[in-house]
């Protein structure tokens, strides 16, 4: 018998609520096994399901993943085709899984240039999946976080809010994210140090934390890392730091 037995992990203090991933690596991932990049993307959804199974563990509420950004349509053609078909074929495979395990699906981000078949499958997973709450599962798919504070603005303009009441509050509920707390922690996986315009206004305050860990080799353990750095940062907000 094996008499060293692995030591469980010390228990985390204070999870965050809402996490934001940047999953970045699946084509360098694939490239490494000398599989085509689609391989990777493949690869990168199957590892939604374990993270997002991974958070309700961890006792996380919302899960913000970065799934195709605005700046995203000038990969080659085939590739944005490849993503927006995956997308769709994700939604026809997994929702009932998802819906069963009660995680409520949300869309941030630009509906123009998603062909009508998907932008109706996806109003059909926000609609099945609306009154779950075990998790919320946020998809930011033609996502860019200048783009939404331009459509914020352009609301804000046309329901003709008045500028001295315009306050941070309200501009918030003009977001994609209005039903969202901002989230606590972001996490870009694939070695990369950059927000790439993703959630630009809600993570003012957000802890950040990179690891060089393709996506689709992101697991338990490495979530697990990120929230125990997370645990060890003092959030102050501005204000200075509390005395010890
Ligand atoms: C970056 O990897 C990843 C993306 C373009 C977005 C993430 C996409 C997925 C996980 C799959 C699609 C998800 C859905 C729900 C359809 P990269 O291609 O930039 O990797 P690289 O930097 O190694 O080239």
């Amino acid at each position: 018998m094996n008499s060293q037995r692995p030591t469980a992990p010390p228990p985390l203090g204070r999870t965050p609520h809402h996490i934001g991933i940047i999953m970045d690596g699946n084509g360098r991932w694939a490239q490494a096994r000398s599989l085509p990049r689609f391989a990777g993307h493949q690869a990168g959804v199957d590892n939604i399901r374990r993270i997002l199974e991974s958070c309700v563990e961890f006792g996380v509420k919302v899960l913000t993943i970065y799934a195709f950004s605005t700046e995203n349509w000038h990969r080659p053609p085939d590739e944005v085709s490849g993503l927006m078909r995956l997308l769709g074929l994700t939604i026809q495979r997994q929702l009932n899984e998802l819906h069963k395990n009660g995680v409520r699906i949300l869309h941030s981000g630009r509906m123009d240039g998603i062909s009508h078949h998907l932008q109706e499958q996806i109003r059909h997973a926000l609609d099945v999946t609306r009154y779950n709450d075990r998790i919320t599962l946020n998809v930011a798919f033609n996502y860019g976080g200048r783009a939404e504070i331009l459509d914020a603005v352009r609301r804000i303009i046309a329901d003709g809010i008045d500028p001295e009441a315009l306050s941070e509050e309200l501009f918030s509920q003009y977001l994609y994210t209005s039903a969202l707390p901002d989230p606590d922690l972001i996490i870009r996986t694939g070695g990369e140090w950059r927000l790439s315009n993703f959630l630009i206004w809600q993570a003012a305050y957000a802890e950040y934390y990179a690891t060089p860990t393709y996506w689709p080799d992101f697991d338990e353990k490495e979530l697990y890392n990120a929230l125990a750095e997370y645990d060890r940062r003092e959030r102050r907000f501005g204000r200075v730091p509390s005395p010890s």
